[in-house]
C-alpha cells in the first residue's frame, strides 16, 4: 500500500500512530534548523517536519512515513492543522518540473496559462470543490430518477441535425463519401422515439454539441439532464422535475426551496422583468408608463409604442456624472437603447428630470406614482417597441441590481416560467421560428388558432412550453410534445419548411408518429449550469473538467488543428480555408 492515510485525514486523535502518506509537495520551507513541507492530495494538507536536509521541490510527489504529532503552533484554518508529521523516511515518487503558476486556493497564474495546464490547474482545491459537487448532483440525479422509475438509456452521438436553433458540428464519414453526420444538439427526437417504443420514463446525462458564440454560461459541448416522459400532461412534468431540483438543493446545499415553486407566465416575466429568464431575487419590476409618457410633445415618447421605467432606490442622489455614465452605458450595443431619460423624486419632495421641459412637476408625480417610487428614489426610463424596451429595461435591472449588491449568490430564488408563445415571428426572414422547438405542441385550447393561416392568430398561441429559471439563469426547458403526425406536418409548414424539406430532415419521427405514438413530454436540464449556479459561480467552465475557452479552442490539447492531407483524400475532402 503506497499510503495508510490520506492528507486531509489525520487529527489529534491519531497522535502516536505511525503512519504512510503520499502525495504532492504544496510548499517546502525552512526555518532554524528544520524544514516543513506540506503534503497535498485531493482530501487535504498535511505538513510534515523534520530535521534532515530532504530533497522536495514544488509538485514533486513523495511517499513519507513518520509519526503523527500534536503541533507546537497550531493553525486552526486547516483541518489537520493540529498535528504535524515528523518525518521517519522519505520515498520521491516522482520529481516535478517547477509549475508555471501557483498551485494554492488562489493561483498566481493568468487563465490562458491555467487552460493549457489544465491538469495543475485541477489540482487546485477551488476546482476539486467543483468538480465533487458535480459529481454529487449527478449522484442525485440518479438516485432520483432511478426512484422514480425512470430509465437511463443512452442514445447516438452520430446523427442527423437537430432543430435546437443552432448551428451543427458535422463529421466527415468515410464509408459514405460526400456524407456527414451532425452531432446532436440535443437528444430531443431520439427521446420521443424512446416514448414511442414504449420506454415511458426516460433519462440521459448527455453530451450535446452546438456550434453557437460561447459566453459565460455557454460552452460548444455541455451537458444536459435528458429527461422525458409518456402518458403526463405538463403538471406531472413540473412537480416531477421539481421534486429532483428539491432533493438536489437539499442534499447537496442543505437548502429548502420553496414547495411548491412560484410560476410566472412568460408574458409577465416580459411585461414586468423584461427577461424570459428573470432575476427574482430582487424586485425593481418595470412599469409600464407609455399613457402618461405619451401628448406632452416630447417626441421621443410621442414616436414610441412603448414607455416603460424603473425605480433605483435611494438613487436620487445620484450625481450628473454619474447618470451621464449610465447614459453611455444604456448606449452601448449590448443594452442598445438610444438614450436614458431619469425622474428624480427628490428627498425633500420635488422632482428634477432630463424631461423638464416637457412634463410638469405635477406630471412627474403621477408617474413617481405609478412606478411607486419613494422620496431619494431614482426612476430610470426607456422607451421604443414594446418587447425591445423591456428587454432593454430588463438588463438595466439586472445591471442596477449588481450594482447595489442586489444579486446574492448565496442566495436561490427559482421558479418556472410557464405558458410561453410557441412562435415567434422574425422581421428579418419574416417567417415564424418555433420558440421552444417544432416538436413543441399548442395548447390543446389554443389549436384553433394553430391551424388558421393569419399572422395575428399564429402569434396568439401559447405552448405548454416552461423553464426552469434560477437567479436570472435559464436552468432548464420543456415542453408537451406533438404527438401526431398530421399536427407535426402542420408545424413544419407555419414553420415554412416545405414538406420535402420536413420529409428530409424528419421524415423518420413524421413516420413514427404514424405507428401509435403516446401523449408525452419532457425537459431538459443544462447541467453544466446547474453545477455553477449551485456552487455560486455565474461562469461555467470551473465545473468543467476539460472546457472549451472563448474561441471554442481547448489550448491544452490545442485542438482543432488540421489534419493529414492522407486523411482528408479518404474523406474525400477538399479544404479551402487556412491553406
Ligand atoms: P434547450 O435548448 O433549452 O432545450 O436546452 C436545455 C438546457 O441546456 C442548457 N444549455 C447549455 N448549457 C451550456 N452551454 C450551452 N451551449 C447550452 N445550450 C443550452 C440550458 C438549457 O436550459 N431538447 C430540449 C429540451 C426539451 O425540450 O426536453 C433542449 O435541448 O440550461
Amino acid at each position: 500500500m503506497y499510503r495508510t492515510h490520506t492528507c486531509g485525514e489525520l487529527r489529534l486523535e491519531n497522535v502516536g500512530q505511525k503512519v504512510t502518506l503520499a502525495g504532492w509537495v504544496q510548499k517546502a520551507r525552512k526555518l532554524g534548523g528544520m524544514t516543513f513541507v506540506d503534503l497535498r492530495d485531493r482530501y487535504g494538507i498535511t505538513q510534515l517536519v523534520t530535521e534532515q536536509e530532504i530533497e522536495a521541490g514544488r509538485e514533486w510527489v513523495l511517499q513519507i512515513k513518520g509519526e503523527v504529532v500534536e503541533r507546537q503552533s497550531k493553525n486552526p484554518k486547516m483541518p489537520t492543522g493540529d498535528i504535524e508529521i515528523r518525518i521517519e523516511s522519505v520515498n520521491v515518487l516522482n520529481r516535478a518540473d517547477t509549475p508555471p503558476f501557483t498551485i494554492e486556493e488562489v493561483s498566481d497564474g493568468g487563465e490562458d496559462i491555467r487552460a493549457k495546464y489544465r491538469y495543475l490547474d485541477l489540482r487546485r482545491a477551488p476546482l476539486q470543490r467543483a468538480l465533487a459537487l458535480r459529481h454529487r448532483l449527478a449522484q442525485e440525479v440518479r438516485s432520483y430518477l432511478d426512484k422514480q422509475g425512470f430509465m437511463e438509456i443512452e442514445t447516438p452521438y452520430l446523427i442527423k441535425s437537430t432543430p435546437e436553433g443552432a448551428r451543427d458540428f458535422v463529421v466527415p464519414s468515410r464509408m459514405n463519401p460526400g456524407q456527414f453526420y451532425a452531432l446532436p444538439q440535443s437528444p430531443q427526437t431520439f427521446k420521443q422515439l424512446l416514448m414511442v417504443a414504449g420506454y415511458d420514463r426516460y433519462f440521459q446525462i448527455v453530451r450535446c454539441f452546438r456550434d453557437e458564440d460561447l459566453r459565460a454560461d455557454r460552452q460548444p459541448e455541455f451537458t444536459q439532464i435528458d429527461c422525458e416522459m409518456s402518458f403526463v400532461e405538463q403538471e406531472d412534468v413540473l412537480n416531477t422535475f421539481e421534486g429532483m431540483m428539491r432533493q438536489m438543493f437539499k442534499n447537496a446545499l442543505n437548502v429548502d426551496i420553496p414547495n411548491p415553486l412560484p410560476r410566472m407566465s412568460w408574458y409577465d416575466a416580459m411585461d414586468f422583468y423584461g427577461s424570459d429568464k428573470p432575476d427574482v431575487r430582487f424586485g425593481m419590476k418595470i412599469h409600464e408608463i407609455t399613457d402618461l409618457a405619451h401628448g406632452h410633445d416630447f417626441s421621443v415618447f410621442d414616436s414610441c409604442e412603448y414607455v416603460g421605467a424603473i425605480v433605483v432606490p435611494g438613487a436620487a442622489e445620484y450625481t450628473r456624472k454619474q447618470l451621464d455614465e449610465l447614459t453611455e452605458w444604456v448606449k452601448r450595443p449590448q443594452v442598445g437603447a438610444k438614450g436614458l431619460v431619469y425622474i428624480k423624486a427628490n428627498a425633500d419632495g420635488t422632482f428634477k428630470s432630463s424631461i423638464d421641459k416637457f412634463f410638469t412637476e405635477a406630471d412627474l408625480a403621477k408617474i413617481a406614482g405609478v412606478c411607486e417610487a419613494g422620496k431619494g428614489d431614482l426612476i430610470l426610463v426607456l422607451c421604443g417597441a414594446k418587447r425591445k424596451a423591456q428587454t432593454m429595461l430588463g438588463v438595466l435591472r439586472i445591471e442596477m441590481g449588481n450594482r447595489l449588491g442586489l444579486r446574492d449568490p448565496k442566495v436561490f430564488a427559482p421558479l418556472w416560467i410557464v405558458d410561453f408563445p410557441l412562435l415567434e415571428w422574425d422581421d428579418e426572414t419574416q417567417r415564424f421560428y418555433a420558440m421552444h422547438h417544432p416538436f413543441t405542441a399548442p395548447k390543446p385550447e389554443h389549436e384553433k388558432w394553430f391551424y388558421s393561416d393569419k399572422k395575428e392568430d399564429l402569434e396568439r398561441v401559447c405552448a405548454n412550453a416552461y423553464d426552469f429559471v434560477l437567479n436570472g439563469t435559464e436552468l432548464g426547458g420543456g415542453s408537451i410534445r406533438i404527438h401526431n403526425a398530421e399536427m407535426q406536418s402542420r408545424m413544419f409548414e407555419v414553420l415554412g419548411i416545405s414538406k420535402e424539406d420536413a420529409e428530409y430532415k424528419f421524415g423518420f419521427i413524421i413516420n413514427a408518429f404514424k405507428f401509435g405514438a403516446p401523449p408525452h413530454g419532457g425537459l431538459a436540464f443544462g447541467f453544466d449550469r446547474v453545477c455553477a449556479l449551485f456552487g455560486g459561480q455565474e461562469t461555467i467552465r470551473d465545473y468543467i473538467a476539460f472546457p472549451k475557452n472563448n474561441q471554442g479552442r481547448d489550448v491544452m490539447i490545442d485542438s482543432p488543428s488540421k489534419i493529414d492531407r492522407e486523411q482528408l483524400d479518404e474523406l474525400q475532402i477538399d479544404v479551402r480555408a487556412g491553406e
